[in-house]
């Protein structure tokens, strides 16, 4: 019944009388009330406006409803918990980790966002995509930084506009940095337990705090209009698990190619911290575990985490 009274507003997009609502689907005018408020639960802003009636007013929301409506995902993301507001979707994942593989954690707005070192993750209500997946694979610890190279991808194929990706998966528009990735996982014995993939997405922010404005960007900076989360969401859940599961049969070797077509990091001058010395070199490639090739004074090496920066990007020049 929610549904249809969803598309009754979504298809008015002007105010509609609690009565006109209840002729048309043969209820109540309390039971019209009481969906509404069930409804604005969930996190749909729906006006009131005494003899006007009901209006909804946001419509780019990440519910349930908006984020399952024509998904074709096996798994991946089948699953929702959502939060209007909650610290941080990766913790969420962590307390619910019995939850079934591939579940979404998603919310409109975090408390507490966490980068990677220990940054903190500003996640305005509304304007972008805050959201954690519950993975289960089986595959040893030390393999999961090749998810992370994953998800980077697929939110790089999933935001388009020549986004690239800045090793292990910074996803980057024009210099800046549009998406985060923070990968956590619990492990026994040398196994997985599961694997916390959280993912930030800069997409209808329209300006960014002095500090924050020279190093990021959002969708709607980049291409002058505001964009549907829930859709970009979908895509981001479909490219996933595309990827996800070649990687649990291949690993990385039928993804590597694109991965490395659309990393900026390669080819380019890069400062990494190796052996805890700073050492400057040329990327050089991905190796087949995901770790960075990177060609220096010193002989060639491999980075498998840490910070690297890349000449003329964020800064470092
Ligand atoms: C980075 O520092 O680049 C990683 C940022 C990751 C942010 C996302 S937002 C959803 C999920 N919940 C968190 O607390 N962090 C991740």
């Amino acid at each position: 019944m929610r549904n249809k009274i969803l598309a009754i507003l979504k298809k008015e997009g002007e105010y509609v009388s609690g009565q006109t609502i209840s002729e048309q689907l043969g209820i109540s005018r309390a039971a019209v009330w009481k969906h509404i408020k069930k409804l604005r639960n969930d996190g749909y802003e729906i006006a009131s406006v005494t003899n006007r009636g009901y209006r909804l007013i946001n419509h780019d929301s990440v519910t349930p409803d908006a984020v399952s409506d024509g998904l074709k995902t096996e798994f991946i993301g089948k699953n929702i918990f959502y939060f209007d507001k909650t610290d941080s979707t990766n913790d969420r994942a962590k307390a619910e980790h019995d939850a079934p593989d591939g579940s979404l954690f998603i919310a409109e707005t975090q408390n507490g966002g966490k980068g990677r070192r220990g940054r903190a993750w500003t996640s305005p209500r509304g304007e972008g995509i805050f959201m954690s997946l519950l993975l289960k694979p089986d595959i040893p610890p030390d393999e999961i930084s090749q998810i992370t190279l994953i998800a980077g991808l697929a939110v790089c194929r999933a935001v388009g506009n020549d986004a690239i990706i800045k090793w292990p998966n910074d996803v980057v528009i024009n210099s800046k940095k549009i998406c985060g990735i923070l990968t956590e996982l619990a492990a026994e014995d040398d196994m997985i337990s599961y694997v916390v993939c959280g993912i930030g997405i800069n997409v209808n922010t329209e300006k960014f705090d002095a500090e924050l404005a020279e190093r990021a960007t959002s969708l709607l900076i980049e291409t002058g209009k505001k964009h549907k989360r829930a859709e970009i969401v979908q895509s981001v859940l479909t490219e996933f698990e595309a990827l996800y599961k070649e990687f649990l049969k291949n690993r990385l070797d039928n993804i590597l190619p694109e991965y490395e077509k659309m990393c900026v990091t390669i080819g380019r001058e890069v400062n990494v911290v190796y052996r805890n010395k700073s050492i400057n070199g040329m990327a050089a490639g991905i190796a087949s575990d995901g770790s960075l090739i990177v060609d220096t004074p010193e002989g060639r090496i491999t980075v498998s985490s840490g910070e690297v920066s890349v000449r003329g990007m964020y800064g470092y020049i």
